[in-house]
């Protein structure tokens, strides 16, 4: 099986592509080929992983021009993925000599600065999150705050993001306006407005009421396709505006 991987060795941009040729097993993840061209290949090529599992989020990536995880998305499986996401530059610009039919292109997540090959600089995704203060305050002298199942249940769906950005790599607002702060923070944001533990709800939605926030999302739903948790991010962005 041939990758044609995007390197960038100056980072910033990708200055050319490298074809490696790997060992495909049956069950091997993207992860794993990526593995076998560092271990055996070339081990100047830079990823970023940790857990292996679909819980860190750090392996977000471009596959055949469809923003994955990594480490969940199994080889044999990428042909048959079809984005239908709403495109933009980068998912539609291909390299010169790709061959789509028998490699796989592996690039590194849009939207976000390249640090090198497939690296991204996810500082501006979490700095879109900080700047919401997304956290809740507890009262005076209050230890703790009881929640019922059926509270818990309400927010469970947003609670479970794991900041891989895949949300904003695949988001065409994100791919024009630098200082659009993404569907991961906005749905966070909106997590906390649902959250029965909050005193003040209201904070959450006028602090994503902002030029750069949810006024500025399209309702275009690339988000919600690409979500590797089913967070459904355009769903409570939508919610948002409504209110
Ligand atoms: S909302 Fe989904 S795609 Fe976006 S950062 Fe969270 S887990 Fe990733
Ligand atoms: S390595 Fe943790 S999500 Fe892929």
């Amino acid at each position: 099986m041939l990758f044609r991987v995007a390197r960038s060795h100056k980072g910033k941009e990708i200055t050319h592509y490298d074809l490696y040729k790997v060992d495909a097993r049956k069950g091997m993840t993207v992860l794993d080929a990526l593995f076998q061209i560092q271990d055996y290949m070339d081990e100047s090529l830079a990823f970023r992983y940790s857990c292996r599992g679909a819980v860190c989020g750090s392996c977000a990536m471009l596959a055949d021009k469809v923003p994955i995880l990594a480490c969940r998305t199994q080889v044999s499986s990428l042909k048959e993925v079809s984005s239908k996401l709403k495109p933009f530059t980068a998912l539609t610009d291909t390299p010169l000599g790709w061959n789509a039919e028998t490699e796989i292109l592996l690039e590194p997540l849009p939207n976000l600065p390249i640090l090198k090959d497939l690296v991204i600089d996810m500082t501006r995704f979490y700095d879109a999150l900080e700047s919401l203060k997304l956290w809740a305050e507890p009262a005076k002298g209050e230890e703790s705050r009881i929640q019922s199942p059926a509270e818990r249940k309400k927010i469970e769906r947003y609670v479970d993001c794991i900041m891989c950005a895949l949300c904003f790599g695949s988001c065409p607002v994100n791919a024009e306006k630098e200082e659009y702060l993404g569907p991961a923070a906005l749905t966070k944001a909106w997590r906390f407005y649902e959250d029965s533990r909050v005193q003040d709800p209201k904070t959450y939605l006028e602090s994503a009421n902002v030029p750069a926030g949810s006024p500025l999302c399209d309702l275009i739903y690339n988000c919600v396709k690409v979500c590797p948790k089913g967070v459904a991010p355009g769903g409570a962005i939508r919610k948002m505006k409504e209110l």
